[in-house]
């Protein structure tokens, strides 16, 4: 199917995910300021109950996006390690920030991409936890790279009815990076075609802890008893909590591990990896993953058989 025929999902819901006011937003490690476990006046139980009501939310949007409204075989939601920025500018005899600074470049292609090709979100994976350990030069280079990106992007991203948010330990980046990315998340918080989540400061073990630490506190304030320790309540105070689970992870140059990405949520995730270095993943190499997404069989722990039997069945 070309791009352009892809049918977009125009279904709606009253408790949209990103409508609800989550802990996350208000100060957890996905939020931009403070801390899920320390500080925050929020009623844990109250809050769980919200953001299952958004994530059951979610989960009825996900089945009306792959309802036959909608190309039923696209990723509602992909998330990408960008990696071999520094292999792209080493084998150009360039410093590594060059290399970072094209895939800046490959970033805009690929959010005009998931954009235009009806992807619900983006989580793009810019700067790990381990990222701080990297040469101070390459991490403030980064940082301006973000900051540039912010600079010139935002006004496109806002008026292509994109949000974008965050997740990870915002609060370690410098501050007039922190002052864009809050004035970007205020400004595109309305839109809806796309989310355009960057991960920055992340770190998947991190963010599993960091939502065990919130329940376990909420189980010891006596708010919520033993049996409220679920999957879904852990995964209600995880960063991503409103954003949903990524179906497809993609994973550019050649590396084929996870890095710390998204550990707990892309326990169903499709992989995809590829030898292409990140500042050369272009449209048609984000079509190919698409296209090698549309021929897996998701069956999550079920048989083929029952896979194939389920739509319509009685
Ligand atoms: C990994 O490649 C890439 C990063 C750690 C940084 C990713 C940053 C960008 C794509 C640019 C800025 C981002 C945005 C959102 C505007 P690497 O440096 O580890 O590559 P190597 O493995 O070849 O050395």
């Amino acid at each position: 199917m070309a791009p352009d025929q892809c049918v977009i999902h125009s279904g709606s819901c009253s408790n949209k995910p990103h409508n609800v006011s989550s802990p996350l937003q208000q100060g957890g490690n996905g939020g931009f300021f403070g801390n899920p476990i320390g500080g925050n006046d929020w009623n844990v139980g109250a809050c769980i109950n919200s953001l299952q009501a958004a994530d059951a939310c979610h989960r009825l949007e996900n089945l009306l996006d792959s309802s036959s409204e909608r190309d039923v075989a696209l990723p509602r939601h992909v998330a990408i390690i960008m990696d071999g920025n520094g292999r792209w500018a080493r084998r150009r005899f360039l410093p590594r920030l060059e290399g970072h600074r094209q895939g800046a470049k490959a970033v805009r292609r690929a959010v005009e991409f998931c954009r235009r090709r009806g992807i619900k979100v983006l989580t793009l994976y810019a700067f790990s936890t381990e990222n701080w350990q990297r040469p101070k030069s390459e991490v403030s280079g980064l940082m301006r790279l973000l900051s540039e990106y912010l600079d010139s992007q935002l006004e496109e991203i806002h008026s292509n009815d994109i949000r974008f948010t965050t997740i990870g330990d915002v609060q370690r980046l410098p501050e007039p990076l922190i002052a864009k990315i809050e004035q970007a998340r205020r400004k595109t918080a309305q839109n809806k075609s796309m989310t355009l989540n960057i991960a920055l400061s992340y770190g998947g073990r991190q963010d599993i802890l960091n939502a065990a630490k919130s329940l376990a506190k909420a189980f010891t304030e006596g708010t919520i008893d033993e049996d409220a320790f679920t999957e879904d309540a852990l995964s209600s105070f995880l960063a991503t909590a409103e954003l949903g689970d990524p179906d497809l992870l993609i994973r550019t140059g050649g590396e084929t591990r996870i890095s710390n990405f998204l550990l707990w949520q892309c326990a169903y995730a499709e992989l995809y990896f590829t030898p292409i270095l990140w500042p050369d993943f272009d449209e048609a190499a984000l079509e190919a993953a698409l296209e090698e997404f549309r021929s897996r069989q998701r069956r999550f722990g079920k048989t083929s058989e029952q896979i194939e039997r389920e739509p319509g069945d009685p």
